[in-house]
């Protein structure tokens, strides 16, 4: 079998979802609507969505529209056949009977349904017909969302299911994990089921949404959407037709009955149209009063909107769970109840529907975004621990036989639903050094991987110490978590500035420049591989690795003069060096200046690795890959093939024209000032940029030394910081996480 050609069928939200995916993986394919002009809006759509779900808009072509009339026979050209309409069963019957007439028996079809059973879709196909049909259920938005599950039975052709799992694993980037056919596979099974006890908790112990979603949120390794603000975002609505199936579908024994039943104030909601932030708003709503938008959060026994409100758990950064659900006051009592009750129910689910555990959890992280799933944190309180406190838990049989062997860790291997060599797995066996508080180090072959470990993987003194240490062997940057590395850490920068400790700032940055350079020249192979945010700093470091294998997600670029400063980790000397090398600046020495004041100006960034190339973020040397699973063998192999005879590079010099191109700069700022795209601070800002990227006080033919750009970059930094209105800046994005236009 082979998947050349595609067709998708029902070009809504999900359709349109997996037919950019294919894109994405230069897979040919049609979307089919009930008429053409509905696909052709939802092509519109895609090419316009955001976050982007093409990762080269330019291919936008490659999917073509049609209608389910007059393009049917494109089915009987199709190697996959994907139905994505509408969840109503008699709809998709239909749609079955037409597809099996005309399509090619090597071909396979799938539903992307998320609560109609496999037996039920299928009920009316032919024996041959039922082998080569499956679930195929992607998450939204399908370019983001890691997991897809296939639900399969014993009737199918079982070398199909394998070649489409490996199709979606290397081709579409998926985490594959192969589910039974029972109600809501696995994510929502538990997913939904934890937004519910999430949900019907907070309202029994009378917690108002914001504190609850305070809780289930970052401290429980959950998105910081929490429960309702995830609620709006699905679309309350739609959550309702799914707990409505699981009611329809469940047996009355499972206790996921006691909280699915309907709520009268999401009732009321959904009635007035408040279905989340597609609708009028949901339990949050942005409220315009005086030209200012306040978020307002629906006090759930009142269901009048107030603004709403910050809640201070006082938690540090990094969160034991332990420690939390210990907690004598109202928020340790709520995290332990829901915490306690997801546990409770995940592993009730064992071995009936999964005996393997480990998939529960790699369905959350992949599927709901979570940093652990419910095994993992049971691991993490301790089964002891879990059944002994309070004496509450009526442990069920999983839980009982653990606890009876009386073992401290029962949890084995990780993501034991891919072949692949992935960061987790290898995290569990190889040699760990855990004392930096910001960055893992681990011993890995004949390398070292180092992984950032703080909020956002933000980076501090301690990030910059494991770099340095770990540059003695070849090494690989690396992360589980979401994001590669969101920048240096601006609280740790604001605690310095707030005491005045310029020195200190200093000290760092000039760590954090020193540590770059050393990756940079050490005699051993860097190989950065980003996932998610790698900005500012992030970014930084990538630049200056030897070669960079990013995942197609990420988001890249230097973004610090947004919060009112300039990139000083060596990120500004390294673009410029890059635009150096361009044809167009043999002519004109001006000309890499501009660009780089350009895109450093104005923040840019790059929502995928082809946007990041024409930047220069990204070189022709560096890969890119849509499997996250594979980034670490990747980078393995590129060690393992680059590391005999390597050469660290040679130390650049840098030509500059000074005031020449500082006044071509100015004139570019004095024109955005006047056309009111940047205000005062923004003229001082790029100031500063325009006297690092001009070489400060140099001419043409004076010879600057890359240690000559640190100086500058460090200079133009300790500058920016000391201004009110930089701090201004950084204060406000770190409280709202917007931008201040000064
Ligand atoms: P949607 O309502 O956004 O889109 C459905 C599309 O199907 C519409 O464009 C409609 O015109 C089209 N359609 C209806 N009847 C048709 C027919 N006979 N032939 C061709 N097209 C037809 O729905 P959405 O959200 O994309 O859901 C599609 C499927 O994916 C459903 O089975 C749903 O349960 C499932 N799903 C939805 C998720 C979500 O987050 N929205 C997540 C995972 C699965």
């Amino acid at each position: 079998m082979n998947i050349k050609n595609v067709v998708v069928i029902g070009s809504g939200t999900m359709g349109s979802g997996i037919a950019a995916q294919l894109c994405n993986a230069n897979v040919p394919v049609t979307l089919l609507d009930l008429k053409t002009e509905i696909s052709e809006k939802a092509k519109k759509k895609i090419f316009e969505s955001r976050p982007p779900l093409l990762i080269d808009k330019s291919k936008i072509d490659n999917i073509k529209v049609g209608n389910i009339e007059d393009n049917f026979d494109l089915v009987s050209k199709a190697d996959w056949i994907v139905e994505a309409v509408v969840e109503r069963i008699d709809i998709k019957h239909n749609l079955y009977e037409k597809i099996t007439k005309v399509r090619k028996s090597s071909s396979i079809i799938s539903s992307n349904t998320s609560t109609i059973p496999l037996k039920v879709l299928s009920e009316k196909m032919s024996a041959e017909d039922k082998k080569d049909f499956c679930i195929t259920h992607f998450f939204n938005p399908v370019r983001y969302m890691g997991l897809l599950e296939i639900v399969s039975e014993e009737l199918n052709n079982i070398k199909k299911i394998n070649f489409l799992k490996t199709f979606c694993e290397e081709n579409l980037g998926k985490g594959v994990i192969i589910c039974k056919d029972t109600p809501g596979f696995l994510g929502n099974r538990v997913g939904v089921y934890a937004m519910q006890v999430a949900m019907t908790e907070a309202i029994k112990m009378d917690l108002s949404i914001e504190e609850a979603d305070a809780i289930f949120g970052r401290p429980m390794g959950v998105p910081k959407t929490g429960v309702f603000g995830l609620y709006d975002l699905i679309g309350i609505d739609l959550m309702a037709d799914v707990l409505k199936s699981f009611i329809k579908e469940l047996p009355t024994s499972d206790v996921f009955h006691e909280v699915a039943k309907e709520i009268p104030l999401v009732k009321n909601l959904i009635e007035t149209r408040y279905t989340g932030r597609k609708g009028k708003g949901g339990f949050y709503r942005m409220n315009k009063e005086g030209g200012k938008k306040i978020l307002e959060a629906i006090n759930l026994s009142t269901k009048e909107y107030f603004p709403a409100k910050k809640i201070d758990l006082d938690i540090s950064e990094k969160v034991n769970l332990k420690e939390l659900v210990s907690r004598n006051d109202k928020y340790g009592k709520y995290a332990w109840s829901v915490i306690s009750k997801i546990i409770l129910y995940a592993s009730s689910l064992i071995p009936s529907v999964t005996k393997d555990y480990n998939n529960i959890d790699e369905a959350m992280r992949l599927g709901f975004n979570w940093t652990r799933g419910p095994f993992e944190m049971l691991e993490e309180l301790g089964v002891k621990f879990f059944v002994e406190k309070d004496n509450q838990v009526q442990p069920n049989d999983f839980i009982k036989k653990i606890y009876e062997k009386k073992t401290d860790s029962f949890y084995g291997k990780r993501q034991i639903y891919t072949n692949l060599e992935t960061l987790g797995k290898v995290k569990q066996i190889a040699k760990v050094q855990k004392e930096n508080k910001s960055a893992f180090t681990y011993e890995y072959k004949d390398f070292k991987i180092v992984e950032f470990n703080t909020k956002a993987n933000t980076l501090d003194y301690d990030s910059m110490d494991a770099l340095k240490r770990a540059s003695d062997k070849n090494l690989i940057i690396i992360n589980e978590g979401m994001q590669f590395s969101a920048g240096v850490n601006l609280n740790y920068v604001m605690e310095f500035a707030k005491e005045k400790n310029w020195k200190a700032i200093e000290k760092f940055i000039y760590h954090f420049q020193m540590t770059c350079k050393q990756l940079k020249y050490s005699n051993n192979l860097v190989v950065a591989a980003p996932s998610g945010l790698a900005l500012g700093g992030g970014f930084e470091v990538l630049v200056q690795s030897d070669y960079v294998v990013a995942h197609t997600n990420i988001v890249t670029g230097l973004v610090e003069t947004i919060v009112g400063l300039i990139p000083a980790g060596g990120g500004t000397k390294q673009m410029l060096w890059r635009w150096m090398q361009d044809e167009k600046a043999n002519k004109d020495p001006d000309f890499a200046p501009q660009k780089v004041f350009d895109i450093i100006g104005y923040g840019k960034t790059a929502n995928s690795p082809v946007e990041a190339m024409p930047l220069k973020f990204l070189l022709e040397k560096d890969k890119s890959i849509m499997n996250r699973n594979k980034l670490l063998s990747v980078a393995e192999n590129l060690i393992n093939e680059k590391k005999n005879g390597y050469k660290p590079p040679q130390e650049p010099i840098f030509k500059l024209s000074g005031n020449q191109v500082m006044d071509k700069m100015l004139q570019t700022l004095e024109n955005l000032f006047k056309e009111k795209k940047i205000m005062e601070h923004g003229i001082e800002v790029g100031k500063k940029l325009a006297f690092v990227l001009s070489g400060g006080n140099t001419t043409i033919d004076k010879e600057l030394s890359e240690d000559d750009m640190y100086a500058l970059e460090l200079e133009a930094f300790i500058q920016l910081i000391q201004m009110e209105k930089t701090q201004a800046r950084i204060k406000h994005t770190l409280l709202t996480g917007k931008p201040l236009v000064n």
